[in-house]
């Protein structure tokens, strides 16, 4: 007992001092603003009459943003505009699964997720019950065990490798339903960046079965949520400590090493808040910092000036613009879960306020603001949706991250 608490704390301090916490002198430098002051831009930016034609995982991402604004400020101002929306799309499809089987797992957890966080902010047990029910849906086609042992998932019709350059695939999802979709099929097309087999639906599992956890307390989820957590450790990540972006099932092919996107890293940022204040195990907080002293660096994704470069396209709507909010507001919840360390929070308070558009991307017009995909600025010139979008979970963790 006590060799092996030696042996934790050993490991623990190893990797504490493996992270870099301080702030590079090279990010620019913003003005502070208070979370009052930015409650008001938000008002514009929630008008549902500027959101339409995005895809169905933007339009969740939009809802989460509202709800966890509500959360965030003890306020329940959106509560109706956000429950409606959960549960019109609940009852047109089954578990948030809007196409059946031809459709995207991880899509239907965007809005799961958005269920739970209305659930968080209103403690509305209905719409708990539609995340737990997608979740359920979901699960089903998740790497179990002994579907690693046999080489055989329930719902694949073609065999699967339980392990990967000696790594278990257990605790991996399916990105699609469909029976016979592989990895191959889906990277040799090759035509959309999102097109190939694990995606990021292990990544959303993990943190929403670490949700479920918090919320009903059941060790099935929590197990679950282990399993895929390990997953993405172990099998998922690279040396650098960087989510990477997907692997094939069925001959362990793996996404190209430079797909490194900000909301693979965000999502799991995310789960393993929840994950490591859930289990108290110090080894998943460990391993959180670790990753959030390498993603708000990368230099995958941003410059020397700190500010997200990623998914800045101003002439058209796409999934790439919505990934960086991922990142932010995982890293909102990861400040909110770690009190107690000081140096996390204060450099992830500096990202998101670096990150937090007001001073270089908006643009402010008789009461509206406008906001650019490009965070970088200029401010846009006319109303880009797509900038609106990407923009709201920055502001709303701002407004947490400034409370
Ligand atoms: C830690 O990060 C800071 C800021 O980027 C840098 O100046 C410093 O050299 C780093 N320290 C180590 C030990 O790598
Ligand atoms: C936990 O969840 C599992 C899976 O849905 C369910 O079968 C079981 O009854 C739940 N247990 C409790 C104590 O709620
Ligand atoms: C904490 O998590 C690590 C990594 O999953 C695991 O190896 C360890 O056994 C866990 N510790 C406890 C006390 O559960």
């Amino acid at each position: 007992m006590l060799a092996s608490s030696l042996v934790l704390l050993a490991l623990a301090f190893r990797l504490t001092v493996a992270q870099n916490l301080s702030i590079p002198s090279t990010w620019r430098v913003i003005r502070a603003r208070s979370a009052v002051s930015i409650v008001p831009y938000l008002q514009f930016i929630f008008d549902p009459s500027l959101y339409s034609g995005f895809g169905y995982w933007q339009d969740a991402n939009v809802l989460s943003a509202m709800a966890n604004l509500d959360y965030f400020t003890i306020s329940r101002a959106n509560q109706q505009a956000v429950t409606d929306s959960l549960n019109a799309a609940f009852s047109l499809y089954t578990d948030y699964d809007q196409y059946g089987v031809s459709f995207y797992n991880d899509d239907a957890m965007w809005w799961a997720t958005a269920a739970y966080y209305g659930y968080r902010a209103y403690g509305d047990i209905n719409l708990l019950s539609h995340a737990i029910e997608t979740w359920q849906h979901v699960s089903n086609y998740v790497i179990t065990a002994s579907d690693a042992s046999s080489g055989k998932q329930p719902n694949k019709d073609f065999l699967i490798e339980g392990s990967c350059d000696g790594e278990t695939m257990v605790g991996g999802v399916f990105w699609r339903p469909t029976s016979d979709d592989t990895s191959v099929n889906s990277i040799t097309t090759g035509y959309d960046v999102i097109l190939f087999y694990l995606k990021c639906a292990h990544l959303v599992r993990v943190n929403l079965s670490a949700y479920l956890t918090s919320a009903t307390g059941n060790i099935t989820y929590n197990n679950a949520a282990i399993l895929s957590a390990n997953f993405i450790k172990t099998s998922n990540m690279n040396s650098g400590g960087l989510i990477l972006d997907s692997i094939d099932a069925q001959d362990c092919t793996r996404s190209p090493s430079d797909w490194l996107f900000t909301y693979n890293s965000g999502k799991y940022i995310e789960g393993l808040s929840v994950l490591a204040s859930v289990t108290g195990n110090s080894s998943w907080t460990s391993l959180l910092v670790d990753i959030v002293a390498v993603a708000t660096k990368a230099t995958a994704w941003e410059g020397s000036n700190g500010i997200i470069t990623e998914g800045a396209d101003i002439t058209e709507d796409n999934d790439d613009v919505g990934f960086k909010a991922v990142l932010i507001r995982g890293l909102a919840e990861a400040w909110s879960r770690n009190i107690g360390n000081t140096a996390l929070r204060t450099l992830i308070q500096s990202y998101i306020d670096f990150n937090a558009l007001l001073d270089l991307a908006s643009t402010s017009d008789s009461g509206s603001t406008w906001y650019s995909p490009a965070w970088e600025g200029p401010g846009p010139t006319s109303f880009i949706a797509w900038g609106q979008l990407a923009a709201v979970d920055v502001l709303v963790s701002a407004v947490r991250i400034n409370s």
